[in-house]
């Protein structure tokens, strides 16, 4: 297959499709694996890229994992985890982020972790000053080489009291991760929830650890000396859930998207009916539809949970730019995500990005030089386009913006997408779309 797709627009999406497991939670899921003496079960796991990625980091790594693909069953068994060779580690480095968590397992499993340098989607800088603080203050020494990070932890690891300048996800997850089986008691301020944290707690409930989430986004965690395995059966993917609802609205279609969970998406709910899109909670799934008639424009901001996710916010644009009058959206979780409007002007498309904080409050990007707002004026028609798809969720907005565009679209860099959407193309099918994947 190339890395390319042909879309010709202008078809509602209607049917029925499944989304598995939350990319950002089996990730974690399986890194917390190798924390565990005895095997581990998580099912609901999807096929995408990012799993294949981390199951070849804990393969290097001395895990044994069988994967059921198409049951989305893995099992891991971490009883003999071993340090890999730099050189098969690098090997990885620039394709995923998820090894900067392997380090607190890592470190109380072997004393030591090397991380290569690392990869991930273009929204932002990205850096990993949060990662690095919270190993340190559980006593890890950090050594910046040319080719990495190599971490050693002379004295072990112990429980420490931290707060973080930002609620990060990842930062929590780490935190976490290395908590867990540090000696004493660990104490995080201003931690993320968002639910895939949650579901990350429930994990290493089930192997044994002690934590307690309490109000205040304050995380307490007594360290325990061992964890065994767990069986668990991953939430749902609530970001590709959202892209397809999104998808939905921008083709004035109808999807039942099965796996789709409302606790998990209620802030995006409250903002799709709210842009007019109509939509229908049952036990196994949502269905959202386009109500027929104008939609309305927005004003929405992005934000940690329970706020909108920033990962809602690219595909939802593009619905946007079908709105009636004038939406303005504030990016407050990333500095640099709107890159993929460009694509979006270049098909007809009148978005402006603006260094302001428009909208709502202050953010930390404020007067510091950042596109981080946008104003979406609507209704526009699309137009098709030779587009090359920059991120995942971009490159996802991408292909709804070339789904609801006149014309044929040639969407580049597709293999991006592969790495968080499974089977899009078939899915794609499933709903009507006219398309081709040469
Ligand atoms: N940040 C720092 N220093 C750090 C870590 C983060 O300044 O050491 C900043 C980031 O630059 C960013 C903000 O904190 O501005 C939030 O980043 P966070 O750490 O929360 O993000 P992440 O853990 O790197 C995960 C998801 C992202 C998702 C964000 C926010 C995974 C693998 N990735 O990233 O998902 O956007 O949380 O919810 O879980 C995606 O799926 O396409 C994706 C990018």
């Amino acid at each position: 297959m190339t890395d390319l797709i042909h879309v010709t627009g202008g078809t509602p999406l209607n049917g029925r499709i499944r989304v598995r497991g939350a990319k950002n939670f089996v990730s974690k899921a399986m890194v917390a694996s190798l924390l565990g003496d005895g095997p581990s079960e998580l099912r609901n796991v999807p096929l995408i890229r990012d799993v294949e990625i981390v199951k070849g980091l804990l393969e290097l790594h001395g895990v044994v994992v069988d994967h059921d693909r198409e049951g989305g069953v893995l099992r891991m068994d971490s009883t003999a985890v071993d340090s890999a060779h730099v050189a098969d580690i690098d090997a990885h480095a620039g394709s995923s982020r998820i090894p900067i968590l392997l380090c607190g397992p890592l470190l109380h499993r072997l004393g030591e972790a090397f991380i290569p340098d690392l990869g991930g989607c273009h929204i932002g800088d990205r850096p990993i000053n949060f990662h690095l603080d919270i190993l340190r203050k559980f006593g890890a020494v950090v050594d910046k080489r040319p080719q990495g990070i190599h971490l050693t932890a002379p004295n072990g690891l112990r429980g420490t009291k931290i707060e973080l300048p930002y609620p990060s996800v990842g930062a929590t997850e780490q935190l976490l991760l290395t908590a867990v089986r540090a000696e004493g008691v660990t104490e995080l301020s201003n931690a993320a929830i968002e639910p895939e944290i949650m579901d990350l707690i429930n994990v290493l409930q089930k192997m044994g650890a002690i934590i307690s989430v309490d109000t205040d986004r304050v995380i307490r965690i007594e360290g325990v000396k061992r964890l065994g395995g767990f069986r668990h059966t991953a939430l749902g993917d609530r970001i590709e859930a959202a892209s397809w609802a999104s998808a939905a609205l921008a083709t004035r279609g109808d999807i039942f998207v099965e796996g789709a969970t409302q606790p998990e998406m209620i802030a995006f709910l409250n903002t799709f009916r709210k842009v007019g899109g109509e939509f229908e909670v049952e036990d196994d799934g949502i269905r959202f539809y386009h109500p027929g008639g104008e939609l309305s424009s927005i004003v929405l901001e992005t934000d940690v949970h329970p706020g909108f996710m920033t990962d809602w916010q690219q595909p939802l644009v593009v619905a946007l730019t079908q709105a009636t009058g004038l939406s303005i959206v504030h990016e407050t979780v990333y500095e640099n995500r709107f890159g993929f409007t460009e694509a979006l002007r270049g098909m007809g498309a009148t978005i402006q990005v603006y260094r302001e904080c428009l909208g709502g409050l202050e953010c930390r990007f404020g007067q510091r030089n950042f596109h981080h707002s946008a104003v979406i004026s609507g209704p526009t028609p699309l137009e098709a386009g030779e587009i090359t798809v920059p991120d995942l969720r971009g490159g996802f907005s991408h292909l709804i913006a070339a789904l609801a565009a006149k014309g044929t679209s040639t969407v580049h860099g597709i293999g991006l997408i592969d790495r968080g959407y499974e089977n899009f193309t078939e899915k794609l099918a499933a709903l009507g779309a006219d398309f081709e994947r040469p």
